[in-house]
């Protein structure tokens, strides 16, 4: 196991297919002192406690979804270290600009985000199957753990 000594909490919203608990579970499969927070269970920890704050979500309308960016919005500390981890149907680089515009606010440093397609079946793409599907791939999950890690090398 790869040793990863700041400590991270990873808050999560994942309800379309649970695309996006994907990556993080597997994150945590392979950094167990990595606490999960899914904010639909609310299964609340205190952020303040930790030192890296990862930001997780499928992307609705454009964006990371709503009640995780309020949950944030409120109780995101000052001063942390912030990455950001999501899935969409389309790829695009906007869709953490306002994660970008908290961590700022926060003045919290932010380290990078990783992205991958997930399976969609949203409004006129469920007619035809969806979009995405096998999304995310067993590559791609490889590659949310893979970002993790190297979130180390910032540390340096
Ligand atoms: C209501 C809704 C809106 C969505 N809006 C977008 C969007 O604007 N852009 C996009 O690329 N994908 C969009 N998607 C697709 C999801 O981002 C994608 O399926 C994602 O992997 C869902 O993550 P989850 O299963 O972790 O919730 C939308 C899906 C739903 C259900």
């Amino acid at each position: 196991m790869e040793e990863n000594r700041e400590t991270t909490a990873i808050v999560f919203y994942s309800k379309h297919h649970r695309n996006t608990q994907l990556l993080v579970d597997a994150i945590k499969k392979r950094a167990p002192e990595v606490e999960l927070m899914n904010i639909n269970d609310m299964n609340m920890i205190y952020l303040r406690n930790y030192d890296r704050i990862g930001i997780a979500s499928g992307i609705y309308f454009s964006k990371f979804a709503k009640p995780l960016m309020e949950y944030l919005k409120l109780h995101l500390p000052e001063g942390k270290k912030v990455f950001a981890l999501y899935t969409c149907g389309s790829m695009s680089d906007k869709y953490t600009k306002e994660v970008k515009e908290l961590a700022a606010q926060r003045n919290c440093e932010y380290l990078g985000e990783y992205s991958c397609p997930g399976y969609d079946t949203f409004g006129p793409f469920k007619l035809v199957g969806g979009v995405q599907k096998g999304h995310p791939s067993i590559s791609e999950i490889q590659g949310a753990v893979d970002f993790y890690f190297s979130l180390d090398k910032k540390n340096k």
